[in-house]
């Protein structure tokens, strides 16, 4: 279990409290105390049912013994009432008798009023807590009377019209005698300042440790005087418009290990020298697409664990002392301009989780990383990548979920152990220069994979009838390689939560007549049918069933004959394609039909009969002879 380091204190005289209990009568809780605290709970409205600690509270017993409550000398010194479906009855409470209080934690409620002004009366406080209370409306200034605080948390996580607000006082006033704060938390609460005002009412704080105000409706500049706060170390201004620079001299602030700046509008160059802090653990600068920067050389056994500069304009080349990172576990630099080739040390990056380098112009191969034996999400989509995928390159990597490769130059064959991940579920290759044939593999019917795209690929030699038996796959799609063989389309039946599959534009004859008499789908989850350029003879009748389709591509096939009737009752088709067929002719009548397709190609076939009216309300409708 996590404790805050705030909370330590209260637990330390919990124990301490049951201890004395133990050797000394004399400590039970005062009788005023024990009535304050039941005409309290007589007075709260909260949901008896729900309840894990208010509603075990009665007459019986020692009040310092009961769930929740925290005693010195028999003396009521904190309260733990989060999590109590409380919404409401704090305006007259008797909680603000207890004068001793030195802890209060009224987090996670439903208490849908203004903070009450009585909160200043409780002048011992040194832990006040009513993140995500329900409150609403302007901060009382009376919080700013509590000027023992060391924590104060205001926080909400579900920004609404009624959140929190600190417009009059303005935070400068709120903060003026909070000198004692250590650790402030005002995530989502509308800050009402112009200009470097917040940021002037923060630096005079100067035990600051935490800073945590993201979703503020803060504007910029970043003002440099916060790098005064020389115990500063955790910092997080996500979600608010700064359009400003981060300032040079937040390299002086030595104790940081967080700082997160994401979707800040941050603009110019970030400070290089932010990234050598020694301390530094977590740095999220993600989302400022005006911030350029560069990765530097990092220091001998930095403490990196988190790195993410995604979608900024951040440049230049991935720097081999990457590897003095030993904790790194997270690396995202998706969506950024860097390039160039990737240092072989990215291979000793052991504690790897998370690497995504996916919409840069990286080249080159890609070095072993059969040491990162974490590694659960790895993207290079889109990049210049080349060279082969050796299985050793994926030894004992078992704990990888997610590998997408697609949209770069990779070549060579594709391993069958890339298969046999046991907890791989996404699977993307394609648009690659992968050759040869897929070997089978075994325990095919043990596999988590959900999702596989091999396609625009060079891949030959039959379909491998180990995917047959992927029981969880949603999504295969195998079009534009040069598979060849026959293949029955009854065979992909096992997969019975298949949404999308793509054959089209192999060397494939595949098979779609078999018997489904049953009249049931025989693909219960069927999107997404890809069957172009298939040698197909006939419109497969299985389809009629399908009466979930969204898209069909049966172009470029052998189908002679008329066009039945019932493919156009199907209600969510949005694009159907039957283009380059033999195609005559349209079956049955076409009373009281209304096609919503919204798109239909049928050129290149042999239909000489004039347009049905109920097509011609399709949006784009090819019909020519061409
Ligand atoms: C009163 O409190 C005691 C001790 O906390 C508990 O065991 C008992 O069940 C409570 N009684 C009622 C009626 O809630
Ligand atoms: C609170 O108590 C005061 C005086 O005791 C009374 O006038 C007021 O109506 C009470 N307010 C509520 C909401 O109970
Ligand atoms: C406030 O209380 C909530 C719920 O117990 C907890 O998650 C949060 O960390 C607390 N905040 C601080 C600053 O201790
Ligand atoms: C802070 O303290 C000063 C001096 O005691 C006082 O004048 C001022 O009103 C206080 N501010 C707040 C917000 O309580
Ligand atoms: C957020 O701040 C901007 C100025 O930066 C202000 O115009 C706007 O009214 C503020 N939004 C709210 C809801 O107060
Ligand atoms: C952010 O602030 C800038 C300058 O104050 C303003 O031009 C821009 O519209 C704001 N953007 C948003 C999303 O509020
Ligand atoms: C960092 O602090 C030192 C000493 O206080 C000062 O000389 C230096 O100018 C500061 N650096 C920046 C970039 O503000
Ligand atoms: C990095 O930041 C982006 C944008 O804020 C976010 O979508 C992404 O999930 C983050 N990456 C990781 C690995 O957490
Ligand atoms: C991104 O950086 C390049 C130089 O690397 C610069 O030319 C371009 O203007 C920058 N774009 C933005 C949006 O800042
Ligand atoms: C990507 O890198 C290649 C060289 O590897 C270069 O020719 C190309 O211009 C770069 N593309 C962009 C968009 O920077
Ligand atoms: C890890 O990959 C390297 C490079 O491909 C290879 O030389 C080494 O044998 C592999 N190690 C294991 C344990 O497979
Ligand atoms: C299928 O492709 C493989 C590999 O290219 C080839 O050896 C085989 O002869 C082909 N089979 C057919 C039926 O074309």
């Amino acid at each position: 279990m996590k404790l805050h380091v705030a909370l330590l204190p209260f637990f330390i005289s919990i124990c301490f409290i049951n201890m004395s209990v133990n050797i000394n009568a004399k400590s039970l809780c005062h009788e005023r105390e024990q009535l304050l605290l039941l005409n309290m709970k007589h007075n709260l409205i909260f949901n008896t049912a729900k309840s894990q600690k208010l509603v075990y509270w009665n007459q019986s017993g020692d009040c310092c013994q009961w769930n929740g409550v925290a005693c010195n000398k028999g003396r009521v010194i904190g309260l733990d009432l989060s999590d109590e479906f409380i919404s409401g009855g704090l305006d007259n409470s008797s909680l603000y008798n207890l004068l001793y209080l030195q802890n209060l934690n009224l987090a996670h409620n439903s208490i849908h009023s203004l903070i009450p002004s009585k909160f200043g009366l409780l002048k011992n406080l040194r832990y006040l807590n009513l993140s995500n209370a329900g409150f609403q409306g302007q901060i009382p200034v009376e919080i700013g009377q509590l000027t023992k605080l060391s924590t104060l948390d205001l926080s909400t996580s579900f920004i609404s019209q009624h959140r929190l607000k600190l417009q009059k006082p303005n935070i400068g006033m709120l903060l003026q005698n909070l000198t004692e704060l250590e650790d402030l938390y005002l995530d989502g609460v509308m800050v009402s300042a112009i200009g470097k005002e917040w940021c002037y009412a923060i630096s005079s704080l100067h035990k600051l440790q935490v800073l945590s105000m993201s979703s503020c409706n803060l504007s910029g500049p970043i003002d440099s005087s916060l790098s005064k706060l020389q115990l500063l170390s955790i910092v997080k201004l996500s979600l608010n418009n700064m359009s400003s620079p981060v300032p040079e001299s937040l390299v002086n602030l030595s104790s940081l290990t967080t700082l997160q700046l994401r979707s800040c509008a941050l603009t110019d160059v970030f400070p290089k020298g932010i990234f050598q802090i020694e301390k530094l653990m977590v740095l999220d600068v993600s989302d400022n697409q005006d911030l350029g920067g560069s990765l530097p050389n990092f220091p001998q056994d930095g403490y990196l664990q988190i790195l993410n500069v995604s979608n900024t304009n951040f440049s230049g080349q991935l720097p081999g002392t990457i590897s003095n990172l030993k904790q790194l576990s997270t690396l995202d630099l998706s969506n950024c301009q860097f390039d160039g080739t990737l240092p072989i040390s990215l291979s000793r990056l052991t504690e790897l989780v998370h690497l995504d380098l996916s919409f840069n112009n990286f080249s080159g191969p890609l070095p072993s990383l059969n040491k990162s034996r974490n590694l659960k999400y790895l993207s290079l989509f889109q990049n210049g990548f080349r060279g082969q995928i050796t299985s050793t390159h994926w030894k004992g990597l078992l704990n990888l979920i997610s590998i997408n490769l697609g949209d770069n130059f990779f070549n060579g064959n594709v391993p069958a152990t890339l298969f046999t991940l046991p907890f791989l579920q996404d699977l993307i290759l394609a648009h690659n220069d992968f050759d040869g044939v897929l070997d089978e593999f075994q325990n095919a019917s043990f596999s988590t994979l959900k999702f596989i795209d091999l396609s625009n690929n060079k891949l030959q030699g039959p379909i491998p009838m180990s995917f047959l038996h992927l029981r969880n796959l949603q999504y295969l799609h195998l079009s534009s390689n040069q598979f060849n063989g026959t293949i029955r389309l009854d065979m992909f039946q096992k997969l019975q939560n298949l949404l999308i599959l793509g054959l089209s534009y192999n060397n494939l004859s595949v098979d779609g007549t078999f018997n489904d008499d049953h009249g049931l789908p025989s693909f219960p989850s069927l999107k997404n049918l890809y069957l172009g350029s298939c040698k197909l003879r006939q419109i497969p009748a299985f389809l009629r069933s399908q009466s979930q389709l969204v898209g069909l591509d049966l172009s470029n096939n052998q189908i002679q004959g008329m066009i039945p009737n019932w493919i156009w009752r199907f209600d969510n088709m949005l694009n159907m394609n039957l283009s380059n067929n033999f195609l005559t002719g349209m079956e049955g009548s076409f009373e009281n039909l209304s096609c919503n397709a919204w798109m239909v190609d049928l050129h290149s076939n042999q239909l000489r009969a004039s347009i049905p009216s109920f097509i011609r309300g399709a949006v784009h409708l090819d019909f020519s002879n061409k």
